[in-house]
């Protein structure tokens, strides 16, 4: 990877189809204190949030690294220093099948003013987002989406699925091993040095994990630290250690009361993370013996959660699922190679790609031990799909039959399930 997020010069394409309608696209410099807050505020705009207050977004500034964002202007606007367009990005890794991870392009941000809305920026600002990630030598992209509809035609697709829980506590009561370690309610700031340890663990273990720094926003959103956060007085925080005092896992909750009954409150569990199946237990049963709660509602959970099997009734728990992660190839050979399969053999895809990164016939080659080697071919294909059937099969958490049956993709689907499926159900526990 020769060329940085930040070295790298803005799309040529992009910037001369917006300039064409009288818009200039470019990178913002953080530096810049006024233009990074004119960008915040069209970013919160966009995204129907309140106005941030100068220190709320001083305080954001300070998180910046090499995050590339930009944004996209309009100088005939009375205020022409705030964009009507943003996007900001940067490269993390995502972990897949096998415990590798890819350097990906993380996109997030992705904002039209509703005065500049249905006329092409959008679009103009992901093809620009997608070749800059090729520039940059990365395999793929991926975002967490506000609308399922925006994003599958520039070829991202849903690679995890995410549970959303309603327990009725009451019903839950706890079957499940008793954990040997002990559950300890701790401070926000605690947390924020040994929670971290722990989101490590489990994301090398888990294909759909992203990674974010111990002093990333996005670990300090989870505990309520960023300046600002009017949830933070809520947060709840409770620890589990092993039996030998080692942190191995954590929750984060907070308690909304029903003003008619003090007995009903609910438990939004926000985030929990175990890295060991007895912190897991000791987490879920801690916070399903807690008093004076009727449901615990949970948003954001894995699809193989096994918590159901752990109680007394099987249906006090009632879920939902939905798309969470969509990710979108962008060199094949390099994507398919960075992750293991679960069979051996040789399979030669046909991708279709309207915007051609992915476009070709490639042989995968799995040897005993899992690795991949990919190599472009003319053989016959043993499959035909698109690009964002490709994506999601990558991650290994969608099946090539369901994949089929909706038309997604043609061919040996049994050859394709048995490679692509991973042991390990993959689970992105953030919003980024
Ligand atoms: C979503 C958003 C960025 C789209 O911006 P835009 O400039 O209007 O989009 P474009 O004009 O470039 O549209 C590109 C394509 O996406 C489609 N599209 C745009 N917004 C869409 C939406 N909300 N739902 C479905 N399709 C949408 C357009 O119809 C167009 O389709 P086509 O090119 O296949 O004909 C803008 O509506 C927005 O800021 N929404 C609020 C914030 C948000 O939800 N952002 C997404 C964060 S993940």
């Amino acid at each position: 990877m020769s060329a940085t997020p930040l070295g790298l010069p803005v799309d040529q394409t992009s910037h001369a189809r917006l300039a064409a309608d009288g818009l200039t696209l470019a990178r913002l410099d953080p530096a810049d204190g006024a233009a990074y807050e004119a960008w915040i505020r069209a970013e919160n705009r966009g995204f129907l949030q309140p106005d941030p207050t100068p220190e709320v977004i001083e305080h954001r500034r300070g998180y910046l690294g090499d995050d590339r964002i930009m944004g996209v202007w309009d100088s005939s606007l009375p205020h022409p220093q705030v964009p009507v367009a943003t996007t900001i990005s940067w490269i993390a890794d995502l972990t897949l099948p096998g415990g590798g991870a890819a350097p990906t392009w993380a996109i997030s941000g992705v904002t039209v003013a509703p005065t500049h809305r249905r006329r092409g920026i959008a679009r103009a600002l992901l093809e620009a987002e997608l070749r800059t990630a090729v520039e940059l030598g990365l395999p793929l992209a991926m975002l967490t989406v506000s609308e399922s509809t925006i994003y599958g035609r520039f070829g991202f697709s849903p690679s995890v699925l995410a549970r959303n829980l309603s327990i009725d506590r009451r019903r839950a009561h706890w079957t499940g091993p008793v954990a040997p370690g002990r559950v300890h309610l701790v401070s926000a700031e605690q947390l924020r040095s040994d929670g971290h340890p722990i989101v490590e663990r489990v994301r090398a273990a888990t294909p759909g994990q992203v990674h974010y720094a111990a002093t990333s926003i996005l670990w300090d959103r989870q505990l309520g630290l960023p300046v600002g956060d009017d949830n933070a007085k809520n947060l709840r925080f409770a620890r589990y250690d092993d039996a030998d005092g080692t942190p191995a896992g954590f929750a984060i909750y907070r308690f909304v009361e029903d003003p008619a009954d003090f007995t009903q409150h609910e438990l939004r569990l926000q985030t929990l993370v175990a890295a060991t199946p007895d912190a897991y237990a000791g987490l879920w049963r801690f916070l399903l013996e807690m008093d004076l709660v009727a449901t615990i509602t949970a948003d954001l959970r894995p699809v193989d959660e096994p918590l159901r099997w752990m109680i007394a009734d099987f249906r006090a728990v009632r879920s939902s699922e939905t798309d969470h992660l969509w990710t979108r190839i962008l060199d094949v050979k390099a994507s398919l190679e960075a992750r293991t399969y679960a069979a051996p053999g040789r399979i030669v895809l046909r991708v279709e790609d309207p915007l051609d990164f992915a476009a070709g016939t490639w042989a995968l080659e799995v040897d005993d031990a899992g690795s991949a080697t990919v190599t472009a071919t003319a053989d016959t294909p043993d499959v035909d799909l698109t690009v964002n059937a490709l994506s999601s099969l990558h991650v290994g958490g969608v099946s090539a039959r369901v994949l089929e049956a909706a038309g997604a993709l043609t061919g040996d689907v049994a050859r394709l399930d048995a490679m692509f499926r991973s042991p390990v159900a993959p689970y992105t526990s953030i919003w980024f």
